[in-house]
Protein backbone atom coordinates (compact mmCIF):
# COMPACT_ATOMS: atom_id res chain seq x y z
CA UNK A 1 0.00 0.00 0.00
CA UNK A 2 1.00 3.66 -0.45
CA UNK A 3 -0.35 6.35 1.79
CA UNK A 4 -1.04 8.15 -1.29
CA UNK A 5 -3.63 5.95 -2.47
CA UNK A 6 -6.75 5.37 0.04
CA UNK A 7 -7.25 1.19 0.02
CA UNK A 8 -10.29 -0.38 -1.06
CA UNK A 9 -11.94 -3.64 -0.41
CA UNK A 10 -14.50 -4.78 -2.41
CA UNK A 11 -17.00 -7.50 -2.15
CA UNK A 12 -18.55 -9.48 -5.16
CA UNK A 13 -21.01 -10.93 -4.02
CA UNK A 14 -21.36 -13.07 -7.73
CA UNK A 15 -24.59 -15.11 -7.80
CA UNK A 16 -25.06 -15.19 -3.80
CA UNK A 17 -27.80 -13.62 -1.06
CA UNK A 18 -31.09 -12.92 -1.69
CA UNK A 19 -32.70 -9.61 -0.88
CA UNK A 20 -33.20 -9.83 2.75
CA UNK A 21 -29.94 -11.78 2.75
CA UNK A 22 -28.67 -9.06 1.18
CA UNK A 23 -30.17 -6.15 3.16
CA UNK A 24 -29.38 -8.25 6.47
CA UNK A 25 -25.83 -8.00 5.64
CA UNK A 26 -25.32 -4.35 5.13
CA UNK A 27 -26.97 -3.58 8.31
CA UNK A 28 -24.95 -5.59 10.30
CA UNK A 29 -21.84 -4.72 8.53
CA UNK A 30 -22.24 -1.46 8.53
CA UNK A 31 -23.07 -1.38 12.69
CA UNK A 32 -19.84 -3.65 13.43
CA UNK A 33 -17.47 -1.24 11.61
CA UNK A 34 -19.11 2.22 12.10
CA UNK A 35 -18.05 5.19 9.71
CA UNK A 36 -15.04 4.79 7.74
CA UNK A 37 -12.24 7.42 7.16
CA UNK A 38 -9.01 5.88 5.99
CA UNK A 39 -10.53 3.21 3.81
CA UNK A 40 -13.18 2.53 0.85
CA UNK A 41 -15.60 -0.34 1.37
CA UNK A 42 -17.45 -1.34 -1.92
CA UNK A 43 -20.01 -4.27 -1.93
CA UNK A 44 -20.87 -5.74 -5.27
CA UNK A 45 -24.26 -7.63 -4.85
CA UNK A 46 -26.83 -9.12 -7.68
CA UNK A 47 -28.71 -6.76 -9.60
CA UNK A 48 -31.43 -7.63 -7.61
CA UNK A 49 -30.41 -6.04 -4.28
CA UNK A 50 -28.87 -2.65 -5.69
CA UNK A 51 -31.98 -0.53 -4.77
CA UNK A 52 -32.75 -1.75 -1.96
CA UNK A 53 -29.12 -1.70 -0.71
CA UNK A 54 -28.27 2.36 -1.99
CA UNK A 55 -31.38 2.61 0.68
CA UNK A 56 -29.39 2.04 3.37
CA UNK A 57 -25.77 1.90 2.42
CA UNK A 58 -25.03 5.50 4.00
CA UNK A 59 -22.67 5.15 6.16
CA UNK A 60 -19.25 7.14 5.41
CA UNK A 61 -16.38 5.14 3.65
CA UNK A 62 -19.26 2.95 1.91
CA UNK A 63 -20.30 2.26 -1.63
CA UNK A 64 -21.96 0.27 -4.08
CA UNK A 65 -21.37 -1.81 -7.23
CA UNK A 66 -22.99 -3.82 -9.73
CA UNK A 67 -21.05 -6.96 -11.19
CA UNK A 68 -21.67 -6.53 -14.94
CA UNK A 69 -23.51 -4.25 -16.93
CA UNK A 70 -23.79 -4.16 -21.48
CA UNK A 71 -22.21 -1.23 -23.52
CA UNK A 72 -24.93 0.24 -24.85
CA UNK A 73 -27.05 2.74 -23.39
CA UNK A 74 -30.43 1.49 -24.45
CA UNK A 75 -31.68 -0.70 -27.14
CA UNK A 76 -33.31 -4.42 -27.83
CA UNK A 77 -31.45 -6.76 -25.41
CA UNK A 78 -32.72 -8.54 -23.65
CA UNK A 79 -31.62 -9.30 -19.97
CA UNK A 80 -29.00 -7.04 -19.88
CA UNK A 81 -28.55 -3.78 -17.97
CA UNK A 82 -27.03 -0.37 -19.13
CA UNK A 83 -24.53 1.85 -17.64
CA UNK A 84 -27.00 4.55 -17.11
CA UNK A 85 -30.07 2.22 -15.16
CA UNK A 86 -26.83 1.40 -12.98
CA UNK A 87 -25.57 4.81 -12.25
CA UNK A 88 -29.37 6.07 -11.53
CA UNK A 89 -29.16 3.03 -8.78
CA UNK A 90 -27.03 4.77 -6.86
CA UNK A 91 -23.82 2.67 -7.75
CA UNK A 92 -20.40 4.31 -7.96
CA UNK A 93 -18.78 1.19 -9.44
CA UNK A 94 -18.97 -1.21 -12.19
CA UNK A 95 -16.94 -5.09 -12.15
CA UNK A 96 -15.95 -5.40 -15.39
CA UNK A 97 -14.32 -8.10 -17.27
CA UNK A 98 -14.04 -10.85 -14.56
CA UNK A 99 -12.48 -14.11 -15.17
CA UNK A 100 -15.90 -15.58 -14.70
CA UNK A 101 -17.47 -13.43 -17.23
CA UNK A 102 -14.29 -14.28 -19.34
CA UNK A 103 -14.49 -17.99 -19.30
CA UNK A 104 -18.14 -18.58 -18.98
CA UNK A 105 -19.78 -15.39 -20.59
CA UNK A 106 -17.48 -15.42 -23.82
CA UNK A 107 -16.05 -11.76 -22.93
CA UNK A 108 -13.35 -10.54 -24.77
CA UNK A 109 -11.03 -8.20 -24.06
CA UNK A 110 -13.18 -6.10 -27.11
CA UNK A 111 -15.98 -6.65 -24.77
CA UNK A 112 -14.65 -4.96 -21.85
CA UNK A 113 -13.22 -2.28 -23.55
CA UNK A 114 -16.58 -1.48 -24.90
CA UNK A 115 -17.92 -1.94 -21.42
CA UNK A 116 -15.29 -0.37 -19.83
CA UNK A 117 -15.68 2.90 -21.98
CA UNK A 118 -19.47 2.92 -21.26
CA UNK A 119 -19.08 2.92 -17.35
CA UNK A 120 -16.58 6.04 -17.88
CA UNK A 121 -19.04 7.76 -20.02
CA UNK A 122 -22.19 6.95 -17.48
CA UNK A 123 -20.11 8.68 -14.77
CA UNK A 124 -19.25 5.54 -12.60
CA UNK A 125 -15.61 4.56 -12.24
CA UNK A 126 -14.82 0.72 -13.67
CA UNK A 127 -13.04 -2.23 -11.52
CA UNK A 128 -11.65 -3.83 -14.44
CA UNK A 129 -10.13 -7.35 -13.79
CA UNK A 130 -7.59 -9.19 -15.47
CA UNK A 131 -5.53 -12.17 -14.78
CA UNK A 132 -4.01 -15.07 -15.84
CA UNK A 133 -4.88 -18.85 -16.06
CA UNK A 134 -2.28 -21.70 -14.29
CA UNK A 135 -1.55 -22.66 -17.88
CA UNK A 136 -0.33 -19.67 -18.81
CA UNK A 137 1.15 -18.95 -15.24
CA UNK A 138 3.24 -22.21 -15.99
CA UNK A 139 4.58 -21.28 -19.28
CA UNK A 140 5.57 -17.62 -18.21
CA UNK A 141 3.35 -15.88 -19.92
CA UNK A 142 1.55 -13.84 -16.88
CA UNK A 143 2.85 -10.44 -17.63
CA UNK A 144 2.32 -10.93 -20.79
CA UNK A 145 -1.42 -11.67 -20.43
CA UNK A 146 -2.18 -9.03 -18.05
CA UNK A 147 -0.47 -6.39 -20.31
CA UNK A 148 -2.57 -7.78 -23.30
CA UNK A 149 -5.65 -7.38 -21.30
CA UNK A 150 -4.77 -3.82 -19.69
CA UNK A 151 -4.10 -2.73 -23.27
CA UNK A 152 -7.03 -3.80 -24.45
CA UNK A 153 -9.60 -2.49 -22.19
CA UNK A 154 -7.53 0.72 -22.04
CA UNK A 155 -5.99 2.08 -24.78
CA UNK A 156 -7.12 5.23 -25.99
CA UNK A 157 -8.62 6.93 -22.79
CA UNK A 158 -7.43 10.29 -22.40
CA UNK A 159 -5.86 10.78 -18.52
CA UNK A 160 -9.07 12.59 -17.22
CA UNK A 161 -11.09 9.65 -18.71
CA UNK A 162 -8.58 7.17 -16.56
CA UNK A 163 -8.88 9.36 -13.21
CA UNK A 164 -11.12 7.33 -11.14
CA UNK A 165 -10.93 3.54 -12.90
CA UNK A 166 -9.50 0.41 -10.46
CA UNK A 167 -7.66 -2.03 -11.82
CA UNK A 168 -8.46 -5.81 -10.01
CA UNK A 169 -5.62 -8.30 -10.59
CA UNK A 170 -6.99 -11.47 -9.90
CA UNK A 171 -4.85 -14.70 -10.37
CA UNK A 172 -7.35 -17.48 -12.33
CA UNK A 173 -5.65 -20.30 -10.33
CA UNK A 174 -6.53 -18.14 -6.96
CA UNK A 175 -10.08 -17.98 -7.25
CA UNK A 176 -12.20 -19.88 -4.90
CA UNK A 177 -9.42 -22.54 -4.87
CA UNK A 178 -8.28 -21.36 -1.20
CA UNK A 179 -4.90 -20.90 -3.07
CA UNK A 180 -3.77 -17.49 -2.69
CA UNK A 181 -0.78 -15.71 -4.76
CA UNK A 182 1.86 -15.16 -2.04
CA UNK A 183 1.99 -11.36 -1.18
CA UNK A 184 5.43 -11.40 -3.41
CA UNK A 185 3.47 -13.15 -6.07
CA UNK A 186 1.30 -10.33 -6.15
CA UNK A 187 3.24 -7.89 -5.53
CA UNK A 188 5.34 -8.69 -8.94
CA UNK A 189 2.75 -8.64 -11.04
CA UNK A 190 1.08 -5.20 -9.38
CA UNK A 191 4.16 -3.80 -10.33
CA UNK A 192 4.11 -4.91 -13.84
CA UNK A 193 0.42 -3.71 -14.00
CA UNK A 194 2.32 -0.13 -12.68
CA UNK A 195 4.55 0.29 -15.17
CA UNK A 196 1.92 -0.90 -17.84
CA UNK A 197 0.26 2.23 -16.87
CA UNK A 198 2.97 4.40 -16.88
CA UNK A 199 3.86 3.51 -20.68
CA UNK A 200 0.07 3.35 -21.66
CA UNK A 201 -0.92 6.76 -20.09
CA UNK A 202 1.66 8.71 -17.37
CA UNK A 203 3.81 8.89 -14.32
CA UNK A 204 0.40 10.89 -12.57
CA UNK A 205 -1.68 7.84 -13.97
CA UNK A 206 0.82 5.12 -12.83
CA UNK A 207 0.77 6.78 -8.93
CA UNK A 208 -3.18 7.57 -8.50
CA UNK A 209 -4.89 3.70 -10.04
CA UNK A 210 -5.54 1.65 -7.27
CA UNK A 211 -4.76 -2.21 -8.23
CA UNK A 212 -6.74 -4.45 -5.71
CA UNK A 213 -5.46 -7.97 -5.73
CA UNK A 214 -8.11 -10.84 -5.71
CA UNK A 215 -8.15 -14.93 -5.27
CA UNK A 216 -8.61 -16.19 -1.95
CA UNK A 217 -8.35 -12.92 0.34
CA UNK A 218 -8.88 -14.44 3.83
CA UNK A 219 -8.51 -12.64 7.14
CA UNK A 220 -5.41 -14.45 7.49
CA UNK A 221 -3.45 -13.09 4.60
CA UNK A 222 -5.25 -9.46 4.02
CA UNK A 223 -2.86 -7.73 6.28
CA UNK A 224 0.50 -9.50 4.58
CA UNK A 225 -0.91 -8.93 0.83
CA UNK A 226 -2.22 -5.28 1.95
CA UNK A 227 1.95 -4.85 3.08
CA UNK A 228 2.84 -4.95 -0.17
CA UNK A 229 3.72 -1.41 -1.97
CA UNK A 230 1.98 -1.64 -5.05
CA UNK A 231 -1.55 -3.76 -3.68
CA UNK A 232 -3.87 -1.13 -2.97
CA UNK A 233 -6.66 -3.13 -1.48
CA UNK A 234 -8.87 -6.65 -2.35
CA UNK A 235 -11.69 -7.57 -4.34
CA UNK A 236 -13.04 -10.05 -2.02
CA UNK A 237 -15.66 -13.44 -3.20
CA UNK A 238 -16.05 -16.29 -0.63
CA UNK A 239 -14.52 -14.20 2.13
CA UNK A 240 -17.14 -11.41 1.49
CA UNK A 241 -19.81 -13.19 2.30
CA UNK A 242 -20.25 -13.84 5.81
CA UNK A 243 -20.16 -10.43 8.10
CA UNK A 244 -17.42 -11.94 10.42
CA UNK A 245 -14.75 -12.78 7.83
CA UNK A 246 -16.00 -9.38 5.71
CA UNK A 247 -15.47 -7.47 9.34
CA UNK A 248 -12.17 -8.43 9.86
CA UNK A 249 -10.58 -7.80 5.91
CA UNK A 250 -12.40 -4.35 6.38
CA UNK A 251 -10.36 -3.93 9.61
CA UNK A 252 -6.77 -5.06 8.18
CA UNK A 253 -3.90 -3.92 9.64
CA UNK A 254 -0.27 -3.35 8.34
P1 LIG B 1 -12.58 -15.69 -3.93
O1 LIG B 1 -12.24 -14.63 -2.93
O2 LIG B 1 -13.75 -16.53 -3.55
O3 LIG B 1 -11.36 -16.48 -4.33
O4 LIG B 1 -13.06 -14.91 -5.26
C1 LIG B 1 -12.27 -13.91 -5.78
C2 LIG B 1 -13.04 -13.18 -6.82
O5 LIG B 1 -13.31 -13.72 -7.88
C3 LIG B 1 -13.49 -11.81 -6.52
O6 LIG B 1 -13.93 -11.17 -7.68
Amino acid sequence: MNPDRRPLIAANWKMHKTLSEAVAFVESIQKETGPLADREVVIAPAFTALHALREILRQKGYSLAAQNCHWEEKGAFTGEVSPAMLKDLGCAYVIVGHSERRQLFGETDETVRLKTTAVIKAGMDPIVCVGEVLAERERGQTFEVVRRQLEGALRGFSPAQMAGVVVAYEPVWAIGTGKTATPAQAQEVHACIRAALAALFDKTIENKIRILYGGSVKPSNIDALLSEQDIDGALVGGASLEVGSFKSLVQFTI
